[in-house]
C-alpha cells in the first residue's frame, strides 16, 4: 500500500509543487490553493527542538506521522506545514560538531517522514554561535548567527513571504542579539522590507504573520515578578523584551494601516494561548517539544496546531497533542 512515507522513500515527495520565488516574496502556483470554500489548512509545528538526546527525533517522526494521518482520521488534509523556529537545541552556544550532528538530525527525519511541504520561521535556539566564547565561535564564519538555519531552510534571508489558499503568509525573523542574550524585535532592513510587502498585498486578501516569539502575549505576566514602583508610584510589571516583541506598539501601528492582516502565529513559550486583541488573533501555539523532551511544561502536551485559515478572515486553531511521552 502506497502510503506517505512510502512515497518519500519512493523519492516521490517531489510530487509537493515548489514555489516559485520572487525577490523574497514566494508566488504559490493557482493550483496549490484549496478548493473554493474549503479553508487553507496548516499545521503550526513550533519549537522541535531536535537533538541527539531524549528520544527527539523519535517523537519528532511521530509528530510528522500524526499531522498526515489527519486525512485517515476523517479530517481535511494539511495543506503546508509551517515551522515556527527552535528547530533544534541551544546551537547559539553549541560548537560546530554539536550544531551540524543536530541540523543532519532535523534533515533526516523531515526527508524520511516527511512528504508535505515545510516552511520554517528561524528561532533563537537555531542561531549559531552568538555565546562566542561557549560555540568557540569568531564571528567570521559563512555559518555563523542565521545563515546556518538559511542554508538549512533553503532562503538567503531569515524572513520571507507567499501566497498560498488565498492568504498571504509572512514569515517573520524576530531574533536580535540584545547585551550577552536576544530581545524579540524586527530590525530596520525587516521593518522596510515588512511595509512594502503588505503594501503590495490587495486588501481583500487576509494576511497571517508567523514569528518565532510572539509579537504580544499575556502569560508572562503569570510568571513575572511584579518589579517595585512603576513611573506613577504604583507596582508594576516587569515583562522581558525576550519573552515577547519589544516593538508590538510599532506592529500595532502597521497593523492599523493593513486591516487585512487577520493572525499572528508564534511559539517560543512553548505555552498555548489565543489572545482577540484590535481585531486579530494573536496565536501561541505550544511546542512540539513540549518542555524540551522532559515533559509537559506549565501543562502543555507535546503537540502541534491545526490552523484553518478562512477565505473570510476568521481563523480557527486547534492544538493536537500527537501522543508523545518523556523518555528517560
Ligand atoms: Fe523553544
Amino acid at each position: 500500500m502506497l502510503t506517505r512515507r512510502s512515497l518519500v522513500q519512493a523519492g516521490l515527495a517531489g510530487l509537493v509543487v515548489a514555489p516559485t520565488v520572487h525577490r523574497g516574496t514566494v508566488v504559490a502556483d493557482a493550483a496549490e490553493a484549496p478548493a473554493a470554500g474549503r479553508p487553507l489548512r496548516i499545521a503550526h509545528l513550533t519549537d522541535i527542538h531536535v537533538q541527539p538526546e531524549l528520544e527527539s527525533a523519535k517523537g519528532l517522526d511521530s509528530c510528522f506521522a500524526h499531522v498526515q494521518s489527519l486525512a485517515e482520521r476523517g479530517e481535511a488534509a494539511v495543506d503546508l506545514i509551517v515551522t515556527g523556529g527552535d528547530t533544534v537545541m541551544d546551537c547559539m552556544e553549541a560548537d560546530r560538531a554539536r550544531t551540524q550532528t543536530q541540523w543532519d538530525l532535523w534533515k533526516k527525519v523531515k526527508a524520511d517522514a516527511c512528504s508535505l511541504e515545510v516552511r520554517s520561521v528561524v528561532g533563537n535556539h537555531d542561531v549559531w554561535g552568538w555565546t562566542k566564547s561557549k560555540a568557540k565561535t569568531a564571528g567570521t564564519e559563512p555559518l555563523y548567527g542565521k545563515q546556518w538555519a538559511c542554508e538549512q531552510f533553503g532562503r538567503a534571508v531569515p524572513y520571507e513571504s507567499f501566497d498560498r489558499g488565498g492568504w498571504h503568509v509572512v514569515l517573520l525573523d524576530s531574533v536580535f542579539p540584545h547585551e550577552d542574550g536576544y530581545i524579540g524585535k524586527i530590525d530596520d532592513a525587516q521593518w522596510d522590507w515588512l511595509e512594502r510587502d503588505l503594501a503590495a498585498v490587495p486588501v481583500a486578501t487576509p494576511v497571517a504573520i508567523v514569528s518565532h516569539i510572539p509579537i504580544l502575549s499575556v502569560s508572562p505576566l503569570s510568571v513575572a515578578k511584579p518589579d517595585g514602583a512603576g513611573t506613577d508610584g504604583k507596582p508594576a510589571f516587569s515583562v522581558s523584551g525576550g519573552l515577547v516583541h519589544v516593538d508590538h506598539a510599532k506592529f500595532q501601528g502597521l497593523f492599523a494601516k493593513h486591516p487585512n492582516v487577520k493572525a499572528c502565529l508564534s511559539g517560543h513559550l512553548h505555552i498555548v494561548e489565543r489572545i482577540e486583541f484590535g481585531g486579530m488573533s494573536y496565536l501561541c501555539n505550544g511546542a512540539v517539544s513540549a518542555s524540551w523532551w522532559k515533559g509537559k511544561h506549565r501543562g502543555t502536551d507535546f503537540g502541534y496546531a491545526v490552523v484553518d485559515l478562512h477565505g473570510d478572515g476568521t481563523v480557527e486553531s486547534r492544538y493536537v497533542p500527537y501522543g508523545w511521552t518523556a523518555k528517560a
